[in-house]
């Protein structure tokens, strides 16, 4: 099991774009990417993506943005610790570090997607909503023989909030 005493949660540089291809590759169920989608995440998205470092390797990464017509949103797109690292919390530390950080001062909600058969997913986010004193609902999203052509289980749409409301609002 990794030793997490020394661990760093931090922002994703470009160069760590090759190590979280092959974190997620050897994550399943997680879908691989291309190399060139974590370069992207890497960079142009790392303000709302986070790594977890220990003695220089990469051990946890979750990949996120802010939904473009939802700007309230924080879209988790993927979540992968390495396998010696798991059963430590360090999904749930990853999206509170992320959660924490000015850019995220104005996200009210999380979404994401946990396909049915994800018991450890699903525990991270019942997890995090009850740490936020938010609402968790499940809907429809990505169908498998509607929108995979059954080529892949149905994802469908988990949505926690609202979280981190204003003063006025409360
Ligand atoms: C899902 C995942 C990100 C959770 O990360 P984590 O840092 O281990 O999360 P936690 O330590 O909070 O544990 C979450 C749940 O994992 C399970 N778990 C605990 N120890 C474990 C271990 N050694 N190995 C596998 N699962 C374990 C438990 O069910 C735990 O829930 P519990 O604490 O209520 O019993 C990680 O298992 C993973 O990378 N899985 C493969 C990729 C994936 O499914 N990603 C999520 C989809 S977006």
């Amino acid at each position: 099991m990794s030793n997490l005493d020394d661990l760093v949660l931090r922002k994703p540089k470009l160069e760590d774009g090759l190590a979280v291809n092959e974190l997620v590759a050897s994550c399943p169920p997680l879908d691989a990417n291309s190399s060139y989608c974590n370069f992207l995440q890497c960079s142009h998205f790392a303000d709302t993506c986070i790594a977890a470092e220990a003695d220089d390797q990469i051990l946890g990464f979750v990949s996120a943005y802010p939904i473009p017509s939802k700007p309230d949103t924080l879209f988790v797109w993927q979540i992968a610790v390495h396998e010696s690292a798991r059963g430590q919390s360090l999904a749930p530390r990853m999206l509170e570090k992320l959660l924490e950080r000015p850019v995220c001062e104005g996200i009210r909600f999380l979404e994401t997607t946990i396909n049915s058969s994800n018991a450890a997913s699903r525990r991270v986010f019942e997890r995090l909503a009850a740490e936020l004193n938010a609402n968790l609902q499940v809907s429809p999203w990505l169908d498998s023989e509607r929108h995979f052509d059954s080529l892949h289980p149905s994802e469908p749409l988990v949505r926690i909030g609202p979280f981190n409301q204003p003063r006025e609002d409360l």
